[in-house]
């Protein structure tokens, strides 16, 4: 069948849209903040699309509208689905052993008959929803099985997969009860993506390994195909970005901002979701450690952390936000002033003008998860910061610490050397802040949203009409 790539399906866990009640009462859908659902928004706005994925919570799909000229095609989960599907063989399972395994996975059989009857379900809805020829996207770790589940009901159809976390070393991928049908159901796609080249190679190894088959970094033969594999790290809407951080009003709210805070000398942020990943709790160690040694004073500076609870029901995030939570009052506590607190704390999700104002107003930035896939907010930090101030400090497990080599890179689980690279990146001079900003700032504007996805669909879609589009939307 002739490939028909003026079609996109976008098969994603999540839709990129979150229900919320509008000031006069009623319910209304706006566009979600996980990192997935922003770094494909703005490449969908300017593509005709659809998108299948949960909407969050149980029960009947519900209707929704067009979101900026994407079709949104809703999976509907059960409470079961939810249960062992999502906190469960994702979240529980797969989420800590491809990041290091930096808490114990959970395996259950239940989750992972769970696992199978979800991604058959999101297979199906994407069969319905492609056109003959179309090209499909599928995304991430909840959906491993959906491109070949999907390829055996729609041969017809171009399959991608892309992993926005990262990919263990074999050592950690062997330990998973169901690894050759994981493995073989990603196997289903024409074109497989991950993040960093390290993450492709641990891929091509395991495939040989579990399933015999004659593999590369970059080509793997099954049956009588041939799947190719490759590194494509994800960014953002960087002109975007760039452009809202300079508006007027979002410069006058950081002002604003900063006065707020007391005008201080420094202010560090954090923006992360509330996940064991992100290293928060090593911040807090570090900066706590810092404020008792006098390296760091209360009127001076203050930290910013801003962490939006996440997977509420599973145990370890529930453990996590209470470990947080008592450590942030601790410090506050000891350290802090009648109107003067060591950290000023958020778990509210903010605007993309809120955000990027907290940007702006940062002089330091502290990203240090202890593995993440890419880290986006390290990327929007860069991007937000238009006039080349700001240091970021970057953790070395970050995806995004490949590209931005500039940053102040640290070692997360090193509280030393954390310490000390919070003290060199709250010391620094203009002129290497300066130097390091203005690097990464090109590089972001080259290494955009479009670019990567344009690399990467470039690479799925033989016939090249899809990328032309895309290199037509500016
Ligand atoms: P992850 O995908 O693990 O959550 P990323 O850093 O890659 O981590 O992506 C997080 C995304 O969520 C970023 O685009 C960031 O701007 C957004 N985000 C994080 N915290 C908030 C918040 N409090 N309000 C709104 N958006 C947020
Ligand atoms: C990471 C994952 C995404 C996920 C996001 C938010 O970025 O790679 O697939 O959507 O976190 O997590 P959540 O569990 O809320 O979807």
């Amino acid at each position: 069948m002739r490939q028909n790539s003026n079609s996109l399906v976008v098969v994603a866990n999540r839709l990129p849209i979150d229900d919320s009640v509008a000031p006069d009462g009623a319910c209304e859908w706006r566009r979600s903040p996980g990192g997935l659902g922003s770094a494909l928004h703005p490449l969908l706005r300017h593509t005709p699309a659809a998108w299948v994925g949960w909407a969050g919570g149980t029960g009947p799909a519900p209707r929704l509208p067009d979101i900026d000229g994407v079709r949104m095609h809703c999976v509907a989960l059960t409470a079961e689905d939810l249960r062992d599907h999502y906190e469960g063989f994702a979240n529980a399972t797969l989420w800590p052993l491809y990041h290091d395994a930096v808490e114990q996975p959970v395996y259950h059989r239940r989750w992972w008959e769970a696992y199978q009857r979800v991604n058959q379900r999101f297979a199906e809805a994407a069969a319905a929803v492609a056109e003959p020829g179309g090209l499909v996207w599928v995304q991430d770790y909840h959906l491993q099985l959906v491109p070949g589940l999907l390829r055996a009901l729609r041969p017809d159809l171009r399959i991608g997969f892309f992993l926005h976390v990262p990919f263990p070393p074999p050592e950690l991928f062997m330990q998973l009860p169901r690894r050759a049908e994981l493995l073989r159901g990603m196997l289903g796609a024409d074109l497989i993506g991950f993040q960093r080249a390290q993450a492709a190679h641990n891929f091509a190894q395991l495939v040989v390994k579990v399933l015999g088959l004659p593999a590369t970094d970059r080509r793997i033969g099954v049956d009588d195909r041939v799947v190719r594999v490759g590194a494509y790290p994800v960014s953002i809407d960087t002109a975007e970005m760039a452009a809202l951080a300079g508006r007027p009003d979002v410069t006058a709210r950081a002002r604003r901002l900063r006065h707020d805070l007391g005008d201080p000398q420094q202010v560090i942020l954090s923006v992360d979701r509330m996940d064991y990943t992100k290293g928060i709790e090593q911040r807090l160690k570090a900066y706590s450690e810092l404020l008792a040694s006098g390296d760091v004073k209360v009127r001076d500076t203050v930290l910013v952390q801003v962490a939006v609870p996440s997977r509420e029901r599973v145990g370890q995030y529930q453990i996590l936000r209470d470990r947080v939570e008592r450590e942030v009052g601790r410090i506050n506590g000891e350290f802090g002033r009648v109107g003067e607190p060591a950290i000023h704390y958020l778990t509210q999700p903010f605007d993309r003008a809120e955000l990027a104002a907290l940007y702006r107003v940062a002089d330091v930035m502290a990203v240090t998860p202890l593995r993440d896939g890419m880290n986006l907010v390290a990327k929007e930090y860069v991007a937000a910061r238009v006039d080349d101030t700001g240091a970021l400090l970057l953790s070395e497990f970050a995806g995004a610490a490949a590209e931005l080599e500039q940053a102040y890179l640290v070692n997360p689980h090193d509280l030393e050397g954390l310490k000390q690279m919070l003290r060199t990146a709250l010391r620094a001079g203009p002129d290497d802040v300066g130097d390091r900003m203005r690097a990464m700032r090109a590089h972001l504007h080259r290494h955009d949203i479009r670019a990567w996805a344009r690399s990467y669909l470039s690479a799925l879609d033989q016939t090249g009409s899809l990328v032309t589009r895309l290199g037509s939307t500016g």
